[in-house]
């Protein structure tokens, strides 16, 4: 009998979601229009402890409208790792501007702030010019170290965007403060494949009323209030529908319930890989709650990483190694950087991301622990 495939992560439904879907079609609700976006923004800012909260239709339309507002225009910097899903960074070059590509540190695997931290004491005490925005991501769920960057962003007026697509219910520090509301913008998505899912979509948050309200007017094509349609600026149609929200709406109710899913997924991995020797299991830093979005580990080699990687496919697992270098790809392969990328190359070489659907059964988790531990063995 053949097995069922095992995806990486998909969505996991049910709760009110027909229900919230039915209400949008009832109503006739479908489009642009309709209370599910404002209660989904109201409901999020409301979760993550954040004033002000903009739906988007896509998580890279957020991190879009984040830059514009934060006033990145041609010819800016935006530092931003180098280990990241592409998007996080395309919306840099959408704008004009010149991403800067930080090297990874092995603690978080995500970007190292000592490199940036010296690299911006460096250019005040010559009087260089510094980035516009330095936009960090949460990696896999697991917080960016933001300690020492957050006050010397604040004191050479560098604003600081959190790209927390991956992170949403990640927490830092004793206080458990949400990733994405500790810089003055954050960026989260809502595709399929993330903790919780609208489809598609993205949400912004803020605490700053200003920046709220331009990156709604930005998002809604820049419309006046009015029927005569007079625009002051250049828009983009960047709204998430009411369909959408409503998903959304639905799937937050359940975010807790996820998180804690997600807590045993990775609990019950640990437990199997704790005395593999060739295998690191993901960062565990003391001053963060990870919510592990997708369990991820490193193996000691590329080879052996590949060797697992087939081996898992050819059961009908589905795993995923961790994104090429921004710098090892053509859109980016002439950008400047920051520290020599080699710890991101690494991570990439012998990262592996392992199923870590919130509805993963535990027998189908078994299945992957099964063949990881024939692979790294051998
Ligand atoms: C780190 C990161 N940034 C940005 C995005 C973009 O989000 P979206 O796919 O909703 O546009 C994603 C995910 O897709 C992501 O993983």
């Amino acid at each position: 009998m053949a097995l069922d495939r095992i995806p990486l992560s998909e969505p996991h439904l049910g709760g009110n979601a027909r229900r919230y879907l039915d209400e949008c079609v009832a109503t006739n609700f479908v489009s642009s229009v309709g209370p599910f976006v404002e209660r989904f923004e109201r409901e999020f800012a409301a979760y993550v402890g954040s004033k002000h909260a903009v739906a988007c239709s896509s998580g890279t339309a957020a991190l879009h409208v984040a830059l514009h507002v934060l006033g990145v225009e041609a010819g800016d910097e935006v530092w931003v790792q180098t280990l990241t899903f592409i998007a996080s960074a395309n919306p840099i070059l959408y704008l004009g501007a010149t991403p800067v590509l930080v090297d990874s540190e092995r603690r978080t695997w995500n970007a190292d702030p000592g490199l940036m931290a010296e690299e911006i004491r460096r250019r005040v005490a010559v009087g260089a010019r510094l980035p516009r925005v330095i936009e960090l991501v949460h990696v896999l769920g697991q917080p960016a170290d933001l300690g020492e960057l957050v006050p010397l962003c604040a004191e050479h007026g560098i604003a600081l965007l959190e790209d927390a697509a991956e992170a949403l219910g990640a927490t830092v520090g004793t206080n458990a403060r949400h990733v994405g509301t500790i810089g003055r913008v954050g960026c989260f998505s809502f595709n399929g494949n993330k903790i919780i899912t609208s489809g598609g979509g993205g949400m912004i948050v803020t605490d700053d009323d200003a920046l709220a309200r331009r990156a709604k007017h930005l998002t809604t094509q820049a419309r006046l209030p009015g029927l005569a349609y007079r625009h002051d600026e250049v828009g983009y149609n960047y709204r998430l529908t009411n369909t959408a929200a409503a998903l959304g709406v639905a799937q937050l109710e359940r975010l807790d319930e996820f998180l804690q899913a997600k807590q045993s997924i990775a609990a019950r991995y640990d437990s199997a890989f704790a005395s593999v020797e060739n295998l690191t299991p993901p960062p565990r830093v003391l001053w963060s709650h990870a919510t592990y979005w997708l369990y991820s580990v490193l193996f000691d080699s590329t080879q052996r990483r590949d060797a697992v990687l087939q081996s898992l496919l050819e059961n009908g697992i589905d795993a995923r190694p961790l994104w090429t270098p921004l710098h090892l790809m053509a859109p980016y392969r002439t950008a400047p950087r920051l520290g020599t990328g080699a710890v991101a190359e690494t991570l990439a070489e012998r990262g592996l991301s392992l199923p870590s659907s919130v509805g993963l059964p535990a027998e189908q988790q078994q299945r992957v622990i099964d063949v990881v531990l024939a692979g790294a063995s051998r």
